[in-house]
Order: C-alpha cells, then structure tokens, then sequence
C-alpha cells in the first residue's frame, strides 16, 4: 500500500465531516503534489465522497484537500447559488453542479476588465470573511475524477470559487489577495452591512 492510500484510509476511518485544518497549519502554505490516481479506485471513489460531505457540512461551496490536511492538488466544488435572485444577478451567482478538480491550474482572463470585488469567506479561516478582487472570468484547465482532461472557461462566481480553490494548492489563502481593511467577522457583516452596497461599506471602513 502506497503512503497516500495508507493515509487517506486513515482519515476516513475517523470522524465524519473531516476535520478541517485551520490558517497557520503549514499544509495550507506548502503547494500541494500533482494527484497521480494511485489510490484504488474504491478509496478514490471514498476520498472525494468525504470531501463532498465535509463540504455540505461546513458548509461551503469548494474544498482543496489540504484542508483536509492532504498536500495533493483535488478540490472538489459545488455551489447550489441558495441566494436571493437580486444577489444572485450582482453576483453573477448561479448553480455550478458538483465537480472535482485533479491537477488543476488557472490564468486570469481579460486583464483588462474591472475586478470582480466581493466579500469572500473560507473554512480554513472560520468567522471572517474580507473583500477580494477577482477576474470575472478564468479559464481552467485541469483532469476530471476519471482523468479526463478539461480545459474551459469559467465565468462569474464560479470563476470565483474556482479561483479560490486552485490557491488553496498552491499554498495561497484568500487573504493574501484581499483588501486587509475590508476585513470583518461575519457577524458584524451581517449587523454592520447586510444588503449595503459595497461602496459605502468601502467609505465607511475605507478600504
Ligand atoms: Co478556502
């Protein structure tokens, strides 16, 4: 049995949802390995069950596995977009059924196009969430679960979470890329801010 198989069988014995590792854990700053598919299938099949549930329970809407605490390059993602249809619009926020993401990378698409700025939040940094600006759209490339290779645009929230999650295996949090002044618990986002346009958010903590 190879170590990743020995491992991930480690971690679904124990509890479900995963444990999630938390900022500051070195995992989420080393740049994960390449995903080979030297799992057997079962396990395989298992590790992408369990980081689908541990998503749903969070919950959240994408999952790298070194918040999981594995260093190899797999997200999975689903976004069932449950806002109100205004936000949604603003958003550009709609279902993205449930993929997984093997060996993944990303390039910006359209420099030239505005940022996407939103407040964005993440499981491994729970309570917070800050604005990060985005590229409306990114194109993806990367392997399916069965190793089918996907190269494709991917526009909206979605780009956003897409985005995210390919950081996360690179060793980056979305904090790196945020407006540090936007910062705010999630709380007081919702007592301070909630429906208020981004602009005077912005005016007031002056970011
Ligand atoms: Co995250």
């Amino acid at each position: 049995m190879t170590d990743l198989t020995e491992r991930v069988r480690h971690l679904l014995g124990g509890p479900s949802p995963l444990p999630l590792t938390l900022a500051g854990d070195p995992v989420l700053r080393t740049p994960a390995e390449p995903y080979d598919f030297s799992l057997p299938a079962a396990d395989w099949a298992d590790l992408i069950a369990a980081m689908r549930a541990t998503m749903h329970a969070a919950p959240g809407v994408g999952l790298a596995a070194p918040q999981i605490g594995l260093g190899i390059r797999v997200a999975v993602l689903e976004d069932r977009a449950d806002v109100a249809p205004e936000v949604a619009e603003q958003r550009q926020r709609y279902p993205t059924p449930p993929r997984v993401l093997v060996n993944p990378s990303y390039q910006n698409v359209d420099e030239f196009e505005p940022a996407a700025e939103f407040y964005e939040g993440c499981l491994s940094v729970p309570g917070y969430q800050a604005v990060v600006p985005r590229a409306r759209a990114v194109r993806l490339r990367c392997l399916d679960e069965n190793g089918r290779a996907i190269d494709e645009i991917v526009s909206g929230w979605a780009a956003r979470i897409v985005a995210h999650e390919i950081d996360h295996l690179d060793g980056i949090l979305y904090l790196d890329r945020a407006l540090t002044r936007s910062l705010a618990t999630t709380s007081n986002l919702l007592d301070h801010w909630a429906g208020q346009p981004l602009s005077r958010i912005r005016g007031v903590l002056r970011f």
